[in-house]
């Protein structure tokens, strides 16, 4: 059965968009049985409404506390069909969330952040890392704990900064590797395959015969180096 997720967005959507089109092309077996937003103008729900994906907007504007906002995401994520055997993805979900969110899916959590944690973590994660002028940077897919950008980490990719190159562009070449890693590090989830100790992740060997990509974690085009490798079609 295709594992039921919920995505979380507030904005462009494109990483959902990256599991949209991996699930609607058969190499990632789950669902998308909600997306949901604290922002109505997010371009994500107009995404999943292209693909007749249910949506809901809850505006956090409008909850006296983290807290109350949060039980209602619960609620609606529960009610779209996710529960604990599903996953909840956070695609650029602006928010900090608390305990009461976390606790009914614990383990179940998925986070993309925009640099190599845990260097940069926040809001700015790609302008920082440019600013500080590293020389390499990348992103996380990570389960979410409490704290923000902190959980263990599930797969990393790596890419060389460029010199003189800004956020912004260094950002562009970081979100197409989101669009890789993030759909992956959720077949894996849907596979059973990430089995949580502690602070680390240890991704279980394929049950079938799949292929690593050629140059196992060095992706050519990008010079990327990405570890867990990818698999194929990712
Ligand atoms: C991505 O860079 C993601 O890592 C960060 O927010 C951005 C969201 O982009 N958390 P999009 O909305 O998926 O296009």
């Amino acid at each position: 059965m295709a594992m039921p997720i919920a995505v979380l967005v507030s904005g462009g959507g494109s990483n959902l968009q990256s599991i949209i089109d991996r699930i609607e092309a058969g190499m990632l077996d789950a669902e998308i049985k909600v997306v949901v937003s604290n922002r109505e103008d997010a371009y994500g729900l107009t995404r999943a409404r292209n693909h007749r994906i249910p949506t809901r907007v809850l505006l956090h504007t409008e909850f006296p506390s983290r807290e109350a906002f949060d039980e209602e995401l619960v609620r609606a994520i529960r009610e779209s069909g996710v529960h604990e055997s599903g996953a909840v993805v956070m695609a650029g979900f602006m928010r900090i969330v608390t305990p009461v969110f976390l606790e009914p899916f614990r383990g179940r959590v998925v986070n993309i952040h925009p640099a190599l944690l845990p260097s940069f973590p926040g809001v700015r994660g790609q302008a920082d890392a440019a600013d500080y002028g590293v020389k390499i940077s990348g992103c996380t897919v990570h389960f979410v704990d409490e704290q923000m950008d902190h959980g263990p980490v599930i797969i990393q990719a790596a890419v060389p900064c460029q010199p003189g190159e800004g956020g912004d562009a260094l950002g562009a070449r970081i979100l197409k590797l989101e669009h890789r890693v993030l759909p992956q590090a959720l077949q894996w989830l849907a596979e059973g395959r990430l089995e949580q100790r502690g602070r680390f992740v240890h991704l279980k060997p394929a049950s079938r015969n799949l292929a690593m990509q050629p140059s196992a974690g060095v992706d050519t085009d990008t010079q990327a180096l990405v570890w867990p490798p990818l698999e194929d079609g990712f």
